[in-house]
C-alpha cells in the first residue's frame, strides 16, 4: 500500500523541499553531543542535516529504493564535504525488531514515521526496542502531523509540487480517511507529458495511521520513557489548538 517509497523521486518533488524539522532535529544532536539513530531515513533529507552538524549516523531504512536515493544524496554531498561520507551508515531494518549493537545518545524518528506502525502491538514493540537502544542520558525524538482531513476524496490540484516534475506535468492529490481505525490513506496521480506528446501517468499510495496526541504520549510512558515532552511546533512552544504537528522528546 506504501507504494509512494517505492518511488522515491515522487516523493522528494513533494517533501525534498520541507524544512521546518530541521534545526529542532539538529540542535538535538548537538546537545545529546553522541552517535545518533535516525528510523526511516527516507531519502536523508534530516539524516544529512545531522552529519553537517558533525553527528555519526546510523540511518535505517527498511525500503531499498528510499534508502538508495539517500545513499546517492550523501554521495553528491560528500563530493564538497568528504567528511559527511564518513559521519553515515545506512541499514536495513524495521523499527519494530531494532537489534543493533550500539547504544546511541539521541534517535530519531522524523516526520511521521512512526505513523508506519499501525497495530499497537508495533508500536509498543518499536518504542521499547528504541528506549533499549538508547545510551544512559540518551533521548528520542519524533514528531507527527496533527490529524486534521477534508472531505474524502475530494481531488487536490498541486501546481507548486507538478512544476517540479517539468512543463506541462500535473499533479493530483486525495484522501480517504477511516476515522475508527485512525488510518488515512493519501493517493497521487503525476502525469507527464512524454517525449512522443503522449502522457505518462505516475500512480502512488500512502497509508498512515495517525495518533492522538495524548495516546502517543502515553504509549511513550508505557515504554518506560520519562520527562515526555510534547511541544507544539518545531521551535519547542506549546501545544496549541492549532497546532500541525506534535514533536516529541522524551528520555531513556
Ligand atoms: C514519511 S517517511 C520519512 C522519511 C524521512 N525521515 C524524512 O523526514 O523525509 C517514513 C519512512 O519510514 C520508513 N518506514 C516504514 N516502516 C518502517 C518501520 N517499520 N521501521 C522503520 N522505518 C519504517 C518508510 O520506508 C519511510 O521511508
Amino acid at each position: 500500500m506504501n507504494d509512494l517509497y517505492d518511488t522515491p523521486w515522487l516523493y522528494d518533488l513533494q517533501h525534498d523541499g520541507y524544512r521546518d524539522d530541521l534545526a529542532f532535529y539538529r540542535r538535538l544532536a548537538e546537545d545529546q553531543g553522541g552517535p545518533v539513530l535516525e528510523l526511516g531515513a527516507g531519502t536523508g533529507r534530516v539524516t544529512l542535516a545531522l552529519a553537517e552538524v558533525g553527528a555519526s549516523v546510523v540511518a535505517l531504512e527498511p525500503n531499498v529504493a528510499m534508502r538508495e536515493r539517500a545513499a546517492a544524496r550523501l554521495a553528491a554531498a560528500a563530493q564538497r564535504r568528504p567528511a559527511l561520507a564518513e559521519r553515515v551508515r545506512f541499514i536495513d531494518g524495521d523499527a519494530r525488531t531494532l537489534a543493533l549493537d550500539e547504544r546511541f545518545a539521541l534517535i530519531v524518528a522524523a516526520f511521521n514515521t512512526l505513523m508506519h506502525l499501525e497495530r499497537m502491538i508495533d508500536q509498543d514493540a518499536a518504542l521499547r526496542r528504541v528506549r533499549e537502544h538508547l545510551a544512559p542520558g540518551g533521548a528520542f525524538a519524533c514528531d507527527v502531523f496533527v490529524p486534521r482531513f477534508g472531505p474524502p476524496g475530494v481531488v487536490r490540484a498541486e501546481p507548486a509540487w507538478a512544476a517540479l516534475a517539468g512543463p506541462g506535468a500535473d499533479l493530483f492529490t486525495w484522501q480517504h480517511h477511516d476515522p475508527v481505525a485512525q488510518v488515512v490513506v493519501s493517493h497521487h496521480r503525476l502525469d507527464r507529458l512524454d517525449s512522443g506528446g503522449g502522457v505518462t501517468r505516475q500512480a502512488a499510495t500512502l497509508r498512515q495511521r495517525y495518533y492522538q496526541r495524548l495516546e502517543l504520549e502515553r504509549a511513550l510512558r508505557a515504554a518506560g520513557f520519562s520527562d515526555v515532552r510534547c511541544y507544539g511546533d518545531f521551535e519547542r512552544g506549546p501545544v496549541r489548538a492549532g497546532s500541525d504537528v506534535w514533536a516529541f522528546v522524551a528520555r531513556g
